[in-house]
């Protein structure tokens, strides 16, 4: 009976989508997308002084660098292929103020890290983070008013637009507003082509979510916010539609990159804006996402570079052009054979 029922189902069956997997010489013709360690951007954690090197227990094997130690993880991903760094400081309290003035003064320790950077490694692209949290005593991204808690937009702006230009002067080939104030890509590129940087660049992290994946990633920086949460400039994970806005804004303003922040949770986001926008489409793979797939395979229960490879390609199929991804180093490593 199972024969004659076989027989009646495969006697008119013109396609067989098996064909095209019946070897891996064919698998390999008929690939869609593929990983290369050309899409990668590594991200890493700055810290004052020389020699040290701090782990940081929710992303093994992501460690806090000195400039001296970081320059030298800068050369070894420039042999690997890996072709931008994406730097943030990890700033003492010593250094974070209400007004976050420390990001844009050419004497602090990032500034250094840039400069040395691109001096040991000129060809390496830097991107540097445009946001206050990193240097601010209230951990959130916008100035905050003292007395309602409300995020002071336009004001923070002029700080944005300040600590855009000091990176630029410090070599940054491509500044990454992460702060999700609106009007920010206009008043940097506006402060930028006024202090004659008119070659750097802007990704922007123009849809970037209000997410608890970021939790490894302040605990590395200790930059939670002292009070309240981000949701009145984060995007609310339940949105799409507002991602275009976004989009659309970020592209009227001059963004030369758009970024979707997170990544493995907004896969859908990332094809959205690829299918809307010319522009190249950059996917943040962040902490969060590392640490879930780090301790599943340090607990045996998944195959941790089966699993960094597959969820890294679903980036290039969803449409992004570039990954942002603490797995740049192992997963150059495995593509590089
Ligand atoms: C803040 C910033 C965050 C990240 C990058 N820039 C965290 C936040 O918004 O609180 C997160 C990156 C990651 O989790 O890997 N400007």
């Amino acid at each position: 009976m199972a024969f004659f029922v076989a027989v009646f189902y495969t006697k008119n069956m013109k396609q067989r989508p098996r064909r095209n997997r019946k070897s891996q010489a064919i698998r390999d013709l008929v690939q869609e997308n593929s990983l290369t360690t050309k899409d990668f951007i590594a991200p890493l954690f700055i810290l004052e002084g020389s020699n040290i090197k701090e782990p940081i227990g929710s992303m093994p094997g992501q460690n806090r660098l000195s400039i001296d130690l970081a320059v030298e993880e800068v050369k070894q991903l420039h042999e690997i292929g890996i072709p931008c760094v994406s730097l943030f400081p990890a700033c003492p309290d010593s250094h974070k103020t209400p007004d976050a003035a420390a990001s844009y003064d050419p004497d602090h320790f990032y500034q250094a890290a840039i400069r040395e950077i691109k001096s040991q490694v000129p060809e390496m692209l830097i991107m540097t983070d445009v946001a206050m949290d990193p240097y601010s005593s209230d951990g959130h991204d916008g100035l905050v008013d003292p007395d309602s808690g409300e995020i002071l937009n336009d004001e923070t702006l002029e700080i944005l637009a300040k600590m855009a230009v000091c990176q630029a002067a410090s070599g940054s080939d491509i500044v990454g507003p992460s702060d999700m104030m609106d009007g920010r890509v206009k008043a940097i590129r506006k402060a930028l082509d006024k202090h004659g940087h008119k070659s750097v660049s802007i990704m922007s992290y123009t849809a970037k979510y209000c997410s608890a994946f970021y939790g490894p990633f302040r605990e590395a920086l200790d930059s939670a916010p002292k009070a309240g949460d981000k949701k009145t400039y984060q995007m609310n994970p339940a949105n799409v539609a507002e991602a275009e806005i976004e989009a659309y804004l970020d592209e009227q303003e001059g963004a030369d990159i758009l970024m979707v922040k997170p990544g493995l949770p907004y896969l859908d986001v990332v094809r959205v804006l690829r299918q809307k926008s010319q522009l190249p489409i950059a996917v943040y793979n962040v902490s969060g996402e590392y640490a879930m797939i780090k301790a599943a395979a340090e607990k045996g229960w998944l195959d941790g570079d089966a699993v960094m490879m597959e969820a890294l390609l679903s980036f290039k199929r969803a449409g992004a052009d570039m990954i942002l991804t603490y797995f740049a180093k192992e997963a150059a490593a495995l593509l590089n054979g």
